[in-house]
């Protein structure tokens, strides 16, 4: 498979879902890279299902680069994304520099911010000129959990503010943007008004590809399950029951037996 560009990605608009996945490592990325998922994602959600935060305001620009690192090590053909992390966009100068640093230090192809207003469109801007692809991040944006009062859908009433920051974010020069947490007429009708990608999570059918967090989509994490989490697998009973066959096995001296120890003879 051909590593994916900006250029094979914004093709896919109206012709093939783009499909997108977040990972934090080099073991969840090369499984997800292998049987072709098009768009790795280094989330700022790290905080969470990594860490264990219980929102992803702590989550540093250090952190992202760690775990970017280890995740392009996986990664032979798709399209690799980083949240730039709360905090990290203040500024115009704060939110070039952080990303320049992201897209210098792990090799990266996007950077994704959330919100658009002034100065992140300005940010978005810049980056066009300086070389560095930007995905933006509206509708429920985690990094605004504080002033949100929680994790908040937004309804049918916000559609002309939500394609209003749309458009102006692919004039700024992003690449694709990310709609997450709102009802499906609303997410359909801002795909419709951009000529860039729309990537949904929580945004119904009709964007252009869909994003979910690798630790929802799998069973992994329990602390929290929207709406629109698809558990594709249940890894969390998987391993919790190995774990306890192993356990039961180590006390029962029944492991390592000869097939899993080394013999002089
Ligand atoms: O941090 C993240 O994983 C994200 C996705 C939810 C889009 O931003």
């Amino acid at each position: 498979m051909k590593k994916h560009t900006v250029s094979t990605l914004l093709n896919m608009k109206n012709k093939e879902k783009i499909t997108s996945m977040t990972a934090y490592d080099y073991t969840s990325a090369k499984i997800l890279d292998s049987v072709g998922i098009d768009m790795l994602l280094v989330g700022d959600s790290l905080g969470m299902v990594m860490q264990g935060q219980s929102d992803t305001l702590p989550v540093t620009v250090d952190e992202m680069i760690y775990h970017t690192k280890m995740v392009k090590r996986g990664i032979s053909q798709a399209f690799l994304v980083v949240d730039l992390p709360f905090g990290s966009c203040d500024t115009v100068d704060d939110g070039v520099r952080n990303a320049v640093r992201i897209i210098k230090e792990t090799g990266a192809d996007a950077v994704k911010l959330e919100s658009a207003d002034e100065v992140i469109l300005e940010i978005v801007r810049k980056l066009r000129l300086r070389g560095v692809n930007s995905i933006g991040h509206i509708g429920l944006q985690p990094q605004y959990v504080n002033t949100m009062g929680g994790y908040k859908i937004n309804k049918y009433s916000d559609v002309e503010r939500i394609k209003a920051e749309a458009i102006a974010l692919e004039k700024a020069g992003a690449m694709m943007v990310v709609l997450e947490g709102m009802v499906s007429e609303c997410a359909a009708e801002v795909t419709k008004a951009v000529s860039i990608p729309t990537i949904g999570i929580g945004a119904g059918v009709e964007c252009d590809g869909q994003v979910l967090v690798f630790h929802d989509a799998f069973g992994l994490y329990s602390d929290m399950l929207p709406k629109f989490v698809k558990r594709y697998a249940n890894l969390k009973e998987i391993v919790a029951a190995a774990a306890t066959e192993y356990i039961n096995e180590v006390k029962a001296s029944t492991f390592p037996n000869d097939d899993y120890s080394y013999k002089s003879k």
